[in-house]
Formats: C-alpha cells, sequence, structure tokens
C-alpha cells in the first residue's frame, strides 16, 4: 500500500475483488457505517480445515451458525459470571509463569538466568485457556518445575501453525477447483497441524460428554462442561477456535512490550514503581489490581499499537456481493507513553490501531483477553528486574520477515526481585 501511495486499494484476483485499506477514517466508515454489508468471512481452505466445515464463530460466514454460535458464546460461554468463577484457574497459571522463570533462575548456579520470553508467554497463555477449558495445565505427566512437558511445546506449535495459515495467500482459495491439488502444500501442513490438536482434545472431550451422559457430573467446572451443556456439537470445533482466539495475541503484545521496555528501562522502570505502589511487593499482582494499573495497561495498549499480530484485521466478506475486505492502521514506529494516564483499556473502537475491532464480528474476548495480557505482563514486571543477556548491546528488535512477530524469540536476563523467597511459588 505504501508503495501504491494509497490508502485503499482494490485487487481482483480471480471473481474476487479484495479491498484492502489502511486508514483509520476509511476503516470506520467500512466497519462502523457499512459493518450490516461486511458482517460475512471468507472461506478458504484453512478456515474449513480449522474449523471442521464452519462449526465455529470467528471464520464463520454470515449466518445462522455463526448467530447460534455467538449467542451461545455470549450468554452461555464466557459471561462474566463464568470469567469470575474461572479466577483461580488463571490465577494459577500466573503463579506457574512465576514458577517457571524463577525456577530457571535458582537452577542456572546463581541468581539470574536467560530466559526465553516468547516461549514463557506462550505457554502461560496456553495454560490459562487449557486450566479453563479442561481444567488441566498439562496434557501429560507433566512437570513440578513449572516447565512446559513435550506434549504442551507440540500443542502450541500446532496453534500457531495453523494461525500462520489461516489467511494466508493460496491460489485455490479463489479458484476453488484447484484445492484437491494442493498446489502450495497449506492443505497438508494445516491437516496435520488439526490432527495432532485434536489428538489431545478429541479425547478429553469425549471422556467428559461420557460423564455428563452417565451422570457422573452435577455441576459445570469449566468451559468445556458449558460447552456441552450449551449442547454445541459436543464443543469439539469451538474448543479450538478458543484456543486459537487467546493464546496469541495476549502473549505477542507481552513479548513484544518486554522487549520494548527492556530497551527502554525508564519505562520498565515507572511499570515496576506502579505496580509497588498499587500492589506493594508483599502479595502477587492479581486481576483485581488491574483497574489501577494504567501505566502497565498503557503498555500493553502500546504493544497492540506497534506490533499488531497481524498485518491485517481478520479479512470481512460483504453481503450480498463478495468482495473481500482487509483492513489494517499505519504502524506507528516507537514505543512511546507519557506519564500521566488515566483509565487505560486495551480497546480501540475508533481503529486507529487493530486491538479487539469493533461491530457485529468484533471479539468477543475483551474482558478475558485483557486481563490475560495484563496478568502475563504485571507478572514478570513484578516478580523479576529484566536486562539485557551480557553478550550483547540491546534487544534485538527486527520483525521476522513472514509475520510479524520478534525476527527471534526474545531472550532476557532475569532476576528475582521481591523480597523474600517465601513469596515465589514453590514447587
Ligand atoms: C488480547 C487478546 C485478543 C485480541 C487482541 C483479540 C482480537 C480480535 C480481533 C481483532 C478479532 C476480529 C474482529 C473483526 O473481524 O473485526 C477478534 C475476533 C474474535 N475474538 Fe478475539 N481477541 C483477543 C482475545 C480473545 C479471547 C480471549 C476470546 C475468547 C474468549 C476471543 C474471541 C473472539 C471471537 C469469538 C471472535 C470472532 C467474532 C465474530 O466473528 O463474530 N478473542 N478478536
Amino acid at each position: 500500500m505504501k508503495e501504491l501511495d494509497t490508502d485503499i486499494a482494490c485487487i481482483r484476483l480471480a471473481n474476487t475483488h479484495v479491498i484492502s485499506v489502511t486508514s483509520p477514517e476509511i476503516a470506520r466508515e467500512f466497519l462502523k457505517k457499512h459493518d450490516a454489508v461486511f458482517a460475512s468471512s471468507p472461506v478458504t481452505m484453512a478456515t474449513e480445515y480449522s474449523s471442521r466445515g464452519f462449526l465455529t464463530i470467528a471464520v464463520v460466514p454470515w449466518g445462522d451458525q455463526w448467530k447460534k454460535m455467538r449467542k451461545v458464546m455470549a450468554s452461555e460461554i464466557i459471561t462474566a459470571a463464568r470469567l469470575r468463577s474461572l479466577l483461580d484457574k488463571r490465577t494459577e497459571e500466573v503463579d506457574n509463569l512465576v514458577r517457571f522463570i524463577y525456577n530457571q533462575c535458582k537452577s542456572n548456579s546463581g541468581s539470574s538466568a536467560v530466559i526465553n520470553l516468547r516461549l514463557a508467554a506462550r505457554q502461560c497463555t496456553g495454560n490459562v485457556i487449557r486450566k479453563m477449558l479442561f481444567n488441566r495445565s498439562y496434557f501429560g505427566e507433566g512437570r513440578k518445575d513449572g516447565d512446559p512437558g513435550y506434549e504442551e511445546v507440540e500443542y502450541i506449535e500446532s496453534v500457531f501453525t495453523v494461525l500462520r495459515h489461516l489467511y494466508s495467500f493460496i491460489l485455490s482459495d479463489y479458484l476453488p477447483w484447484l484445492r484437491p491439488l494442493d498446489l502450495e502444500g497449506h492443505g497438508k501442513i494445516v491437516s496435520e497441524a488439526m490432527k495432532v490438536l485434536n489428538g489431545y482434545n478429541d479425547p478429553l472431550i469425549d471422556k467428559r460428554v461420557k460423564e455428563w451422559k452417565d451422570g457422573k457430573r452435577k455441576e459445570p467446572e469449566d468451559l468445556l462442561d458449558a460447552f456441552i451443556l450449551a449442547k454445541d456439537s459436543e464443543g469439539k470445533p469451538a474448543l479450538s477456535e478458543m484456543m486459537f482466539a487467546t493464546l496469541d495475541n495476549p502473549s505477542n503484545a507481552a513479548e513484544w512490550a518486554m522487549a520494548e521496555m527492556i530497551n527502554q528501562p525508564e519505562i520498565l522502570q515507572k511499570a515496576t514503581e506502579e505496580i509497588e505502589r498499587v500492589v506493594g511487593n508483599q502479595r502477587w499482582v492479581q486481576e483485581s489490581d488491574i483497574p489501577r494499573l494504567n501505566y502497565v495497561k498503557s503498555c500493553a495498549r502500546e504493544a497492540f499499537r506497534i506490533h499488531p499480530i497481524s498485518p491485517f484485521n481478520l479479512p470481512h466478506v460483504s453481503m450480498p456481493m463478495p468482495s473481500f475486505l482487509a483492513t489494517s492502521s499505519p504502524k506507528a514506529a516507537m514505543f512511546c507513553l507519557d506519564g500521566c494516564i488515566e483509565e487505560v483499556d486495551l480497546t480501540e473502537t475508533e481503529l486507529r490501531f487493530i486491538s479487539f475491532s469493533t461491530g457485529r464480528r468484533g471479539c468477543m474476548g475483551v474482558a478475558l483477553g485483557s486481563a490475560m495480557t495484563v496478568m502475563v505482563l504485571a507478572r514478570l514486571i513484578q516478580g523479576f528486574s529484566w536486562r539485557v543477556p551480557s553478550n550483547e548491546a540491546n534487544i534485538d528488535l527486527s520483525v521476522s520477515e513472514n509475520d510479524l512477530f520478534m525476527a527471534k524469540p526474545l531472550h532476557a536476563m532475569a532476576k528475582p526481585r521481591l523480597p523474600g523467597e517465601q513469596l515465589y511459588p514453590p514447587y
């Protein structure tokens, strides 16, 4: 778009007009004023495979299935009461994040260690949603030191493989008769990744469905129970989509925010001071502290602003004439925050940057996604002092060539900063 020197372009690919928009004003025109027209989603190979034939929400074209699932999700799955009832599970997993990092510091024959923060953040968000869905942190045996097992690493990699391919360009999405040839090989990659995910999810789902049928369960304990009680085709497709929706954004924002702040220690210092002021150093930051952590929230918001998870929002399709709309926003260059910030939240309904989007297809997980993002970031900042590893001058902020993640997973030197070992969760 920059090369074409335009904010809006229309490219014809086979019978589809792909309209891409990079200005917030025009994005608002489409997603607010003409929201009803552009409320559908494109049918692509990867969205079909990842949703078991469009049984979910986010990738489903406008119609009865989308309406039904959106209603079920809003009224029975992620209600405020349900999220409150699952708070302890989320807290256990952010405790586990602290434990995971702390143990690496301790086992490194001293008090500090270089931590792979991408791994830590992704595993933490994966654990949070796994705990909320299945009431368990591990698929396999699990490990007491907070480390992910082989199964969890494989699972998260498969989630990111599917996400990477959801809307990546392949010819057969525009010329469907080419799909059986799988020219780019994406069909095989997505099928294999989905096989891995379903291989972990389905036995748990089947077992649980049976427990309900046999009357062994009386009260819903987690989101899987909620899905089963809502009678959503036993929850299988929708569960996978919840994993997709929940994992990438919070972990990516936390990784980028930490990278930017480690390079600008004065920002990291201000965020640390805010947590000291609001929470102190005798207990861990909790979700109930979030309303008063405006500076930390601004750091997360800034990460969304300058490091969106993808160049474009999820594509929208117009009805009845099929045009394919991709909206983006100008990417800002600098991670900058001023000192006085009031009542911050992570949404951006004016579409100046992509966060949760807006309108009929707007994100359904604003409360949960915001809480997860802020909690991961706040626990990292509260629990440890962070600096650039000694063999590097700065954190390398290069962006990957294939997507908008950091080119290399963030590695940084951590040192426990709270007084008293007893505060760190034992193992
Ligand atoms: C920081 C975390 C998150 C961010 C930044 C985010 C962002 C987004 C964005 C940009 C969209 C597309 C909106 C559009 O098409 O215009 C979306 C859709 C969606 N998100 Fe999220 N999301 C997050 C977390 C979550 C969580 C935790 C859930 C689940 C509980 C969730 C559920 C959904 C659903 C179901 C949709 C599809 C809505 C529809 O098509 O009707 N998201 N999200």
